[in-house]
This record gives structure tokens, sequence and C-alpha cells, in this order.
């Protein structure tokens, strides 16, 4: 049976876009009339508006004007293209910051902001939420039915956090409800005898500042997790009118990377499909690395909703606000464009259609520069896309069928980074969960990236790099995984601390964990940067870096084992059985080679092979997307000087070309796409 899941129903197609921006030309309406022709000859079949008009649909207030609108969308849809439509919350006109000050936000030292920039708003003024629901209902009535409309975008990359008297006093109820009105209960979560911080109310909890209170974990993380429901809340407010008026069309927000504010797990809850905004810095560099760092976040948004995704905006060239904003080489912007769609996108966006003419993104990389014709090489590299995308639109709505994954957790991320023990400058939780994703990746296997408390039945090997936050629904998670016969690889750090942010009592991992690992952590030595560490594995010595856990065997057995240090002949890497799985324990952080050669153990034990028939070079992948009969699989090379050759599992038919091959030959920054006969 075919299984299809298309983040946009309506249109059943790949999609290929941009952030079209219109109103900045609307005093040469020639300009509209050639962006449409360009469109056509781009290979584009739609473009995401509205995303910044405001100020244009309502600019005094109550006095709303559609018309750039209406003239706009009926162009694009008598061009045959097709509307992402934005709601226009990601900045506001002068005049509502002028009249109603409370919408602009409060910085931390009790500031508040002026007017400008983005997202510079408090997300609970009821003003501001009342002046969005009012935007949004007139335009989920006006375009909710429009044909060329095929989804909402909702404002745009949500961030930050607002200080105001109104979210602190949201944030004080936020807590009461959680500790169930009962000021003790937080005082014992938060541990706050501790330096005589012990609260007497509700009423005195502030957010965390640096000016004030930094000091209490469990209220950093709460703190993080207010500001994430707190947006959930203003998204949900943004999203009712659409849901009424517009009940057919989906609804997205545009995410990018791991924007720290969000728990995007958690916010994935209000929202019909994912999308992101993906600008990976290529060629500063191994180009392999960064695809691969691209490929986690990749994976990790399909996941959100374990369907396609849509890759919201990218940019063909450079962008404008990186350190060195490099534009890329000649087939990098095609190759990195299907690389989003071999990790489950269904679309290639661009940030931003037309260069604009002024301020501060007048040099950020867009499909038509300020020359404003088609014969450039940005432009050529959009239109080779376009109709790869065509050939191989049959791709689009199919899914991923991974048998691994990796976990990365926001809140992990959060109590990590807060917790002032190990190092501050080796703690690289973010680095971490990319090597264990690398070592998926470099062998060609798909691989999923979720969250601790993920359904994780479809998997055979679950990986939990420091996780360091664990409480009760996430290692129960994880021990029932185990039992019902999966592998669950940890690290050090794993079960040190629970969802409050207190140190599991009784030795760690906790919460059960250190049963299913048979072992039992006692501490961590922290090794300086230039200190290295050994272990053996196998009759092979591995180098070890930045860490080195003691633990005891309490069942499981040692599969490598610590060479020098007070710990030499002490376990590196346990394995333990436990229910019908198994669970693995690195309690040492490897510079590579070990990680690998541990995986390849379990790939074999779990009976998973690669997407391919070969040994993969450096650089080259493998990924696919399955309707339920087909394959659809994609070969990369991410090297720019090397051409390689990849044996296929049998013969595959190459879709852009359609000859039938059971080996796949890459030029360098090449790429095949193959689907099974
Ligand atoms: C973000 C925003 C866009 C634009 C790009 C520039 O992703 O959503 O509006 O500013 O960055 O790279
Ligand atoms: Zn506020």
């Amino acid at each position: 049976m075919q299984n299809k899941r298309y983040p946009c129903p309506g249109f059943p197609h790949l999609i290929h876009g941009a952030d079209y921006n219109p109103e900045q030309w609307i005093d040469d309406k020639s300009i509209w009339d050639r962006d449409m022709e360009l469109m056509q000859l781009a290979n584009c079949n739609e473009m995401s508006v509205g995303i910044f008009s405001w100020s244009m649909l309502e600019p005094r207030e109550g006095e709303y004007d559609f018309t750039f609108l209406d003239e706009i969308i009926d162009k694009i849809h008598n061009n045959g293209g097709k509307v992402i439509l934005a709601t226009p919350s990601g900045a506001r006109p002068h005049w509502m910051a002028d009249k109603y000050p409370e919408v602009l936000r409060v910085v931390d030292a009790g500031r508040r902001n002026g007017f400008g920039g983005r997202h510079n708003h408090c997300f609970t003024s009821p003003v501001y939420r009342e002046k969005v629901r009012q935007m949004n209902t007139l335009l989920a009535q006006r375009y909710g039915n429009h044909p060329a409309v095929i989804a909402w975008h909702i404002s745009n990359e949500y961030s930050g956090e607002c200080h105001c008297p109104m979210c602190k006093k949201a944030f004080r109820d936020f807590l009461r409800e959680k500790f169930h009105g009962d000021i003790k209960e937080l005082n014992r979560a938060y541990w706050t005898t501790f330096w005589s911080h012990t609260y007497d109310s509700f009423e005195q909890i502030d957010p965390p500042s640096p000016s004030a209170e930094m000091g209490i974990h469990g209220l950093n993380l709460d703190w993080h997790r207010f500001v994430t429901h707190q947006t959930m809340d203003f998204i949900k407010n943004e999203v009712a009118p659409i849901r009424e008026h517009s009940p057919n069309l989906p609804v997205t927000i545009n995410m990018m990377y791991e924007f720290y504010d969000l728990n995007y797990h958690k916010v994935a809850d209000v929202i019909d499909f994912a999308s992101w905004d993906s600008y990976p810095e290529w060629h500063n560099g191994d180009d392999a690395l960064i695809a691969q760092q691209t490929a986690f976040w990749h994976d990790l948004y399909r996941c959100l909703k374990q369907k396609p995704f849509l890759l919201m905006e990218s940019t063909p060239s450079g962008v404008n606000w990186k350190p060195y904003n490099k534009p890329k080489k000649p087939g990098m912007d095609v190759l990195s464009s299907l690389q989003a769609v071999a990790h489950g996108s269904d679309s290639v966006q661009y940030f931003q259609w037309r260069k604009s003419r002024g301020s501060s993104e007048k040099f950020h990389g867009a499909v038509v520069g300020h020359d404003g014709t088609g014969d450039t090489r940005v432009f050529r590299s959009v239109q080779e896309t376009g109709r790869i995308l065509k050939q191989i639109d049959q791709i689009a709505g199919t899914v991923t069928d991974a048998k691994v994954a990796v976990i990365f957790d926001w809140e992990n991320m959060w109590a990590l980074d807060d917790c002032q023990g190990y190092a501050n400058a080796t703690k690289k939780y973010f680095n971490t969960c990319y090597e264990y994703h690398r070592a998926f990746w470099q062998s060609g296997i798909d691989c999923d990236v979720i969250s601790p408390t993920a359904d994780l039945s479809r998997y055979k090997i679950v990986v939990a790099p420091m996780l360091y936050v664990v409480d009760t629904a996430a290692a129960q998670n994880l021990t029932r995984f185990t039992e019902n016969g999966g592998i669950l690889y940890g690290t050090y750090t794993l079960g040190t601390v629970d969802g409050n942010d207190l140190c599991h009592l009784g030795g760690i991992p906790g919460c059960g964990l250190k049963e299913v690992f048979g072992i039992l952590a006692e501490e961590i030595d922290v090794l300086y940067p230039n200190e290295k560490q050994h272990a053996s594995l196998n009759g092979k010595v591995y180098e070890l870096v930045d860490y080195c856990e003691t633990i005891h065997l309490r069942g499981a057995k040692a599969l490598a084992t610590y060479s020098d240090g007070y710990y030499a002949g002490t376990p590196a890497v346990t394995l333990n059985a436990y229910g019908k799985g198994y669970a693995l324990y690195q309690a040492c952080r490897d510079t590579g080679d070990m990680k690998d050669q541990l995986m390849e153990q379990l790939l074999q034990m779990a009976g998973i092979s690669a997407n391919v028939d070969s040994a993969l070079p450096h650089g080259v992948t493998a990924h696919s997307r399955t309707d339920g009969e087909r394959t659809y699989l994609f070969v990369e090379n991410y090297s720019g000087t090397e051409a390689a050759a990849v044996k296929l599992k049998g013969k595959m038919e190459n879709m852009l070309t359609g000859e039938t091959e059971d080996t796949c030959s890459l030029a360098p920054y090449g790429f095949c796409i193959y689907r099974t006969i």
C-alpha cells in the first residue's frame, strides 16, 4: 500500500519557490510583471508572501487595505503558481508601538525596547494578541479559499523573551499551576535553602536575570519552559481565526536550527507540518562535515511531525549575517537543495526571490539580483534545481523509514549549558549529538533525530548522547525500548539530574537506568585540552579526550577498558543484556574511530545495512525515502574535488536519465537520484 503524507495536501507536489516581498517594489509594478516571467523561467511553482506586510495591510489602525495582496496573489495564480501566505506578526507597524507601548518587548534589566527590528514584541500583551487576531481573521476570511493558497506561514521565526510586568505575572501563574499553588513544593523542587533563597510567595518570583538571580537551576529551566509555553500560547491565538475561517489549509511556522529560546519538540504540537530555514556555512572547512551537520537538522525537522517538511528558506548563494558571507561554489546550490529533499523535504525554497534595494538585507543572496535578469550563475542554478524537482515530483509525500535514531533534547541543552560542572569549554552537546549522527550519515544509513519521549517502537538502535536530564517519562521510555528488544546507546553524564534539575540520588544513571545499563557511574575525570587518555577495544587502542567517567560493572560486561591513568584497567565501554534488548554505555569521549567501531558492531547486531552496497568514500552519503512500495535513493558527493563510484544494492532506475544502473558515478559536488524498478 502506498504511504504518502503531503505537508500541503491541496498541492501534492514538490514545491520550488521563495520568500517574495513585492511590496518593496510597489512604485514600479513593471517589476511585478517581470517577476512573473522570471518565476516561470526559474521553474518556480510557489511564492511565500505577506511575511512582513503589516504596514501595507493596515497602514493606520483599523484601516485595512488588501489591494496589494489581492493583486499579487491573483498574479501568481494566473501565472500558474501557488502561494504560502504569511501572517505578518513578525514585525509591526510604527503606529502600534506609538499608541500601545505595551506591545514592545522589555529586556531582562527591565528596560522597554524602542520600535524597530523584528519580534521585538511582548507575546503576552492582550493588545498585540488582539491586533494579530483581527488581522489574521481578515486574512483567513479573504484568502482561506483562494485557489492559489496552499498553506499558512504563521509569523516568521518566533524567538526571544519578554520581562514586562504582564510576562512576569504569566510566569508566576505558570509556576503556580505547575506547583499546585504550593510555594513549599516549588522551594523543594528549586532547592532554595541553598544560599537562603527560599521564596515566601509566588509574587516574589522573577524571571532569571544576570542582575538578580541566575543560580537556581530549576528556575532557569522553568523559565525556558515558560518562554516556549507562552510563545505556543501566542501561536494558538494566531492560528485560532485561521482554523475557524480557513479550516482546510495546513499551518506551519518557519523554524531555524536550535533557536535557543524555543523547544521545537513541544512547539510542533500547534502546527500541521514543520518547516525550517537552513543556512549552512558551506566551504568553511570540510563540506562533508557541514553537510552532515545540516543533515542532522533536516532529520530533526522531519521527525517533528514524522512526515515530509518544507525547506522554507535557504540562500541560493551567500547570506548577509555571517562573519564571512561567501557565495556557494558552482554545484553546491543544487546539491544542497536536493540534500533537503533526500532527508524528507517536499520543497526547496529560497530567501529571497528578489534582492531588496536598501536596508540590511540588500546584499543577501537572492534568486534575482540587482541586475534584475535571469542571466546569472545563481539564477541558472535555481533553474536547474527547479528542472530536477519536476523530474522527481513523484517523490513528493514519500516518507523516511529510519531504523535508528539519535536523541536531541532542548531541556537537556539548557540544563547542561547551565550546569557549573565538567568543563564549560568542552561540554559540546551539539557536537556530541552531531558525532553520533555522523556515524550513521557516513555509512549511508537513514537516521531520525527525536526527543527522549518520542515513540521508539520503530527503531532498532537509539543513541542518547550526553542525556544528562532524565525524568521518569524519559527513563520509562528508554527502559521499555530496551526491554522490548531495542539497542540503547548511552554515554557519560546520562541520567545525572531529574526534570527539576535536581541530582538523582543513590547513584547514576538515575531513574532506573543503572539497572538497564548494568553499571554504576562514580566520577568523571575532566581532561585539560592538551591531555589525552586511551582505551582499548577489541585489541585496538583509541584516543580519548575531554571526559573519562569511571564506572563499575553491575551486571554489564566490559567491551573496552581504560589503558592509562588512575583508572587503567577499569571499564570504558560496557554492554548489558536487558529484557529482549541491549544497553551499551560509553563512559568516555573518543575522537571518532571508537564510536564508528562500536556502531558497526551494533548495526551488525541489529541487522541494519546501508542504503548502498559499498563502503562510502569520505564526503559521500546515501539517503532514502519510500512510498511503501518503491524506494527512492539519493546518493550525494560533498567533495568538491574527488569523483566517486558507489555500488547500488542491485539495479535501479536513474530518475534523471532514465537509465538502469547498478553503480552510481558521482562528479565532485555531484548527486544521483534513483528509484527501485
Ligand atoms: C531568516 C529570516 C529571513 C531573512 C533570513 C536571512 O531566516 O526568516 O527573513 O532575514 O534569515 O538569512
Ligand atoms: Zn511581555
